[in-house]
This record gives structure tokens, C-alpha cells and sequence, in this order.
């Protein structure tokens, strides 16, 4: 379904005219309608004129948390006759647009701002003169802007202000304005201006080692990728190298820690390269961010940028790292083309990453991870809606926020694994690396993966398994009756273990777990919901320390218990770990199993009110909708 063409209020009046140039031969009809294009998450009319490069020119101001400045954008014609460009902004203060001249003069352009559409944000129509093919965009982002976060000097370890930006799915918007599409891939340059005393790194080429005496920073980006993938970070930061070509970024109070945690780096990414073909960004290198980053990791090219809570002490949530590393393939250079296809992102990157955990662990650990993948998404696609239990899925009326769910992740990662299953590890290898090569640096669509697969895996290796099945993975809701379920021997020992210890056959420190991995601890507490009650978590916490675990993996879970059975002071952890941490994984559920008890809602509504300020605005939204406090749902009409 698309969305009712959008009818600008338009009068000349309306139209901005900033010089000269009037448009021309544009009839008032064809310059008032503007729509949602082909993605239906932009605005975008890709097809007609697409960016090509993109130049930014920025100055952070953290007082006034904007960023000020200008873009400019080289255009590329599908359509010579087309007349207008319209980008995707967000909360952008447009005051300014002008055309570039092949000698390099500015001509003023006719521009309009179209009305706000929630999430979608407002199309920024500009009327192009025929032949002219790169526009100046001058503007400044607004403190409120979605996709950055701006922390003040109390708010962060270093005692500097600092800001990072988080523009998956479609919040590129709210600091460029440009065609937020990930169907559109542009090269881009960037030129910098942060105060004197703090760095700024991008995910992007030219990333500093040291701090730069003028806080001017300059970078560039040669290979073309989506506006999701634009990433900046502004802070005090320092670097250490892990390998010849990756590093890591911190804050100083955490890049001992960081550097020591993330020692593997240059190893997974050999493992990478020798499963799926050349490492084709350059440098990687991570970025370790204040606690309120909003997700675990993000793949930005070149940088991925990191929650600090994966950094256990001892290495034991890598899993995020090779996963973020993995999109370096799947998504970063083999791109979904809009957020219907997100599977092609998440469900090769969790099998890509599970690969990388098998090749550095083992197969052992590797099982353990399926099996955890395994239990929560059967657990998912026994309650979601049959619209949400497929791998595509049509989002179009919807916030693509809400394709981030486990199906596209887990259930794609079993649609791969099932693929290796019929197929065989050495032939879907042969083939994924072949996939990798074909669509490099391109964004394709579920039906592009299905016509390559269908020639280079189903005819080539015939009656191994039907285009039927595969079918029945992308577009049926749920998993199909011959997935292949992963292993179920590997938590046997820990289910006996727990049965005999809630039966009261073993006493809490007779129960061996002191050499549990993480993932052993995570089945074992996930089966204790519903089933423990105050006085054994006191005894489990007497024995093993949860309260205090270091490992924020088991801490999330023993929160989850402390608040179902009111564990005292596993209660105070949670005040503490709200007040710090604005991972949306963790707090959303937590506040959400607060909000579902009578004593629970009132306490974790005041716990928020004074955490807000330190949350990312996704992580406002999240917590305020899991705590029923918002009923500002925007839905685009
Ligand atoms: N691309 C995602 C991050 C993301 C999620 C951005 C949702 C926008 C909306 C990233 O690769 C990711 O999946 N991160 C996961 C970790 C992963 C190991 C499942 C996360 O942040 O928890
Ligand atoms: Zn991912």
C-alpha cells in the first residue's frame, strides 16, 4: 500500500525565492504534489535525480547543541527532464538553498518546505534548472533532533560534553538533509569544526589518532553507502591501536579497558575475509560510547560504534563486535534496499556472526548462542501479530523503527541456516562470497536475493530443496515445519541442574556454575521466570554475587527476576542501572515490567523522569510508550 499523495498548502507565496532564478515550465500542480517515492520512508524521487556525493561543512556548537553549516550535493540524473529535487529533513532550520554553477557561481533556487508528516518528517522540494546537477543547502540541526544525542559535562565519564549521532533507520534526517533512502548511495566528504579541546570521528576515512590543535577535522568516505550509515561522535576521546589496521576510541576513563576487552578485532576481521572475500572499508575501528548509546552496536562503516556495557572484562559478549563487523558484508556493502527487506541486513549478519563465534570459540559456544537465538525467537513467533512473523514484511503504512524485531534477525539467521543445511556449508560459502562480489556496493530487495539464489544455488545444485520452501521462508508468517532447529543438547546439563535445585535436591553453592559461560547463565535464569521467589534469590545471589555481576547480559535477566518477585536489593541495582544506562534493550523491558506491577509503576515513572535527561531521544520514546506515559504514537496520515 502507499500513501495518499501528500498536497502541499502551496501558493507562490509560499514558495521561497532566494535570487534570480524562478521556476519554470513547471506547471503549480506537478511543483504541489509531492508523495512518498518508491521507499515509502522517503520522500525521495530517486529515480528521476539521485545524489551522488555528498560535502558537508559543519560547525558543532554543544552549547547550543547544532550542528550549523552547509551541504552540498552532486546530483546525478536518471531523468533530464525532471525538474525538481526533493530531500527528506526533520526538524531542520532550512535558510538557504542555491544552485551551483559548473563555474563554481551560486544561482538562488525557488525551495519549499512541505508539511510535517511525524516521523516522516518534511519533504524539502527545490526546483532545478534544466543542466544544473549540484545544490547548496544551508541549514542548522535543532537541539531536539532524533538522530543525535548531546550530553553535557555532568553526563559523561570525561567531564566534557559529547555528542554521537544515530541515523538508522531514518533519522539521517534530522542532521542533513538528503535522500534518506538506503536504496540511494552516495560517496561523501566532510569538513568539521569542533571546540578546540574535543575530537571528532565519523564513519568515514581520515579519522585522528591525536586531538586536532584547530579542532578542524576533515574526512571521506570513496566508497558509496546509505544515509543510515552517516556517523559522526564529538567528545573526548583517545585512541589505541589494536591491529595494523583497527583501533579503538573511548573515552579516556575506558580505552584501557576497551582496548584490552576488543584485542581480538584484527583476528575476527581475518576470519571475515577468509569466509566471505576481501575487507573492502579500509580501516575498522570501534568507538566506545557514553552509557546512554542506545543499542549495543551500530555498524557505521569504518567505525562501528559500541555501547560501553559489552565490556565485561573478560571478553565475553564479543559476539556484538563480530556481529557489527559482519554488516561490513551484509548490509554495509550488500545493502537491503528499504526497511521491507531488513532481513537481508540482520539475518545474514547473525549468521555471519555466529560463523565468525564458531571460527574464534568453537562449535560448542556457537551451539549454545543458536540455541539462545532459537528459544527467543520461537517464543517471539508464538505471539506476534502474523503480519510481524514474516521475513518481509510491508511496513509501509508503518514507523520502519518497528522492523527491528527478532524475525528479521533470528528467523532470517535460520532461513541462512537451513540453506546451509539443504546446501552444505562448502557450496552456500562458495555461493555467499558470490553474492558478496555481485551486489558489492549495491542495495537490492528481497527479489533480487531470490532470483540470484534461485540461479546460483536452487538450479545449480538441484533437489537439495524447492523455491516452494524458500517461499514459505520469506513470505509466510512463521517458521516453516522443516527448519532446522539447532542442537538441543546444548543447555541439558543446566536444565537438570536448575530442576534439581528448584526441587531442592542441591543447595545453591553446590550448584556447579562457577565455570558457567554466559550463555549458560543466561538459559539457566531464563527458565527461573515464573519459578523462583525471594528466598532463592537470596540464596543464588549469597552464592554467585548476580547483584553484582560485571556481565550486563546476566544482570538484565536477574533484574528481570528481581523485579518479578521484588528482590530488594536487586531493586536498588535497577535504580542504579536505569539512572545509567540507556541501552533500549535492557531499559524498555525493564520499565515495562515495572509498569505491568501496582507498586512497580509509580517507582519507575519517577526513576525516568530523573534518567530522562541523560536518554537518547529514542530511549525517551521507548520508555515513556513502555511506562504508558506517552500518547504521542505519530502515525503519518
Ligand atoms: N543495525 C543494528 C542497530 C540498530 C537496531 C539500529 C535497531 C537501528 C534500529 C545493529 O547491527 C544491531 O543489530 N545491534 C544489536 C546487536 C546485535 C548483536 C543483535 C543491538 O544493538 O542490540
Ligand atoms: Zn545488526
Amino acid at each position: 500500500m502507499r500513501f495518499k499523495p501528500l498536497t502541499l498548502l502551496l501558493a507562490t507565496t509560499f514558495l521561497v525565492a532566494c535570487g534570480t532564478q524562478t521556476p519554470t515550465a513547471l506547471t503549480p500542480t506537478e511543483t504541489m504534489k509531492v508523495s512518498v517515492g518508491t521507499d515509502p520512508h522517503s520522500f525521495a524521487e530517486y529515480e528521476k535525480v539521485a545524489i551522488a556525493h555528498v560535502d558537508l561543512h559543519l560547525d558543532v556548537d554543544m552549547g547550543k547543541r547544532q550542528l550549523v553549516g552547509h551541504v552540498r550535493l552532486d546530483l546525478e540524473r536518471h531523468d533530464p527532464e525532471w525538474k525538481r529535487l526533493v530531500l527528506d529533513t526533520r526538524d531542520l532550520d532550512i535558510q538557504d538553498v542555491m544552485g551551483v554553477r559548473e563555474d563554481g557561481t551560486f544561482i538562488g533556487l525557488s525551495w519549499v518546505l512541505g508539511q510535517s508528516r511525524g516521523h516522516l518528517g518534511q519533504p524539502l522540494t527545490i526546483i532545478l534548472p534544466m543542466g544544473l546537477d549540484e545544490v547548496r543547502i544551508d541549514y542548522a540541526s535543532r537541539p531536539e533532533a532524533f538522530g543525535l544525542q548531546w550530553l553535557n559535562e555532568q553526563q559523561t565519564s570525561s567531564g566534557k560534553p559529547f555528542m554521537f549521532s544515530q541515523s538508522q533507520p531514518h533519522y539521517a534526517r534530522t542532521w542533513v538533509p538528503l535522500q534518506d533512502t538506503p536504496a540511494v548511495r552516495y560517496t561523501f566528504s566532510a569538513t568539521i569544526q569542533a571546540p578546540e579541546e574535543l575530537m571528532v570521528v565519523m564513519g568515514a576515512g581520515g579519522n585522528p589518532e591525536r586531538l586536532s590543535p584547530t579542532g578542524l577535522y576533515q574526512f571521506d568516505m570513496p566508497q558509496p553507502i546509505p544515509s543510515y550509515l552517516m556517523a559522526i561522535a564529538v567528545g573526548e576521546l583517545e585512541f589505541v591501536a589494536i591491529g595494523p589496521r583497527s583501533g579503538v576510541y573511548a573515552e579516556p576513563d575506558w580505552i584501557d579497558r576497551a582496548a584490552q576487552e576488543f584485542d581480538v578485532l584484527e583476528e575476527m576481521m581475518d576470519i571475515g575475509e577468509a569466509l566471505y572475500g576481501p575487507y573492502r572499508w579500509g580501516r575498522y575501528d570501534l568507538l566506545v560510547l557514553p552509557p546512554s548509546f542506545p543499542f549495543g552496536g551500530m555498524e557505521n562503516p569504518r567505525l562501528s560504534f559500541l555501547t560501553p556495557t559489552i565490556i565485561a572484562g573478560d571478553g565475553s559478549l564479543l559476539a556484538l563486535v563480530a556481529h557489527e563487523l559482519a554488516h561490513s558484508w551484509s548490509g554495509n556493502l550488500v545493502t537491503n534496499a528499504a526497511w521491507r527487506d531488513l532481513w537481508l541486513n540482520e539475518g545474514f549478519t547473525v549468521y555471519f556472526e555466529a560463523r565468525i563465534m564458531e571460527a574464534l570459540y568453537g562449535e560448542r559456544v556457537e551451539n549454545m548462542l543458536a540455541k539462545l537465538d532459537w528459544d527467543g525467537l520461537v517464543e517471539v513467533v508464538a505471539s506476534a501479530d502474523e503480519q510481524d512473523r514474516q521475513l518481509v514484511r510491508d511496513l509501509s503504512d508503518r514507523d520502519p523503527e518497528e522492523a527491528f524485531m527478532r524475525v528479521p534477525y533470528d528467523m532470517g539467521r535460520f532461513f541462512i541456516d537451513w540453506l546451509e543445511d539443504r546446501f552444505g556449508r562448502e557450496a552456500l560459502d562458495q555461493f555467499l562470497r558470490a553474492y558478496f562480489d555481485a551486489f558489492a556496493f549495491q542495495s537490492i530487495d528481497s527479489e533480487t536475493f531470490r532470483e540470484y539464489a534461485i540461479e546460483h544455488l536452487f538450479e545449480r545444485y538441484p533437489n537439495r530443496a524447492t523455491v516452494a520452501q524458500m517461499d514459505e521462508w520469506l513470505y509466510e508468517p512463521g517458521m516453516p515445519d522443516f527448519a532446522v532447529a539447532p542442537n538441543s543438547s546444548a543447555f541439558e546439563e543446566v536444565d537438570d541442574i536448575r530442576e534439581q535445585w528448584l526441587g531442592g535436591e542441591i543447595a545453591s553453592d553446590s550448584v556447579v556454575a562457577r565455570d558457567w559461560s554466559v550463555y549458560e547463565w543466561q538459559h539457566f535464569l531464563t527458565g527461573l521466570m515464573g519459578q523462583i521467589d525471594q528466598a532463592g534469590m537470596f540464596t543464588l545471589d549469597d552464592a554467585f554475587g548476580l547483584t553484582q555481576t560485571q556481565n550486563v547480559e546476566i544482570l538484565y535477566l536477574w533484574l528481570q527476576l528481581a523485579v518479578e518477585t521484588e528482590y530488594a536489593p536487586g531493586l536498588e541495582r535497577l535504580e542504579q542501572f536505569l539512572l545509567e544506562v540507556g541501552r533500549n534493550k535492557f531499559t524498555r523491558p525493564l520499565y515495562a515490567a515495572l509498569a505491568e506491577t501496582q507498586w512497580g509503576r509509580p517507582w519507575a515513572i519517577e526513576i525516568y523522569q530523573r534518567a530522562k535527561s541523560g536518554y537518547h531521544p529514542l530511549t525517551q520514546q521507548a520508555s515513556e510508550r513502555a511506562l504508558g506515559l506517552s500518547s504521542d504514537i505519530i502515525e503519518p496520515q
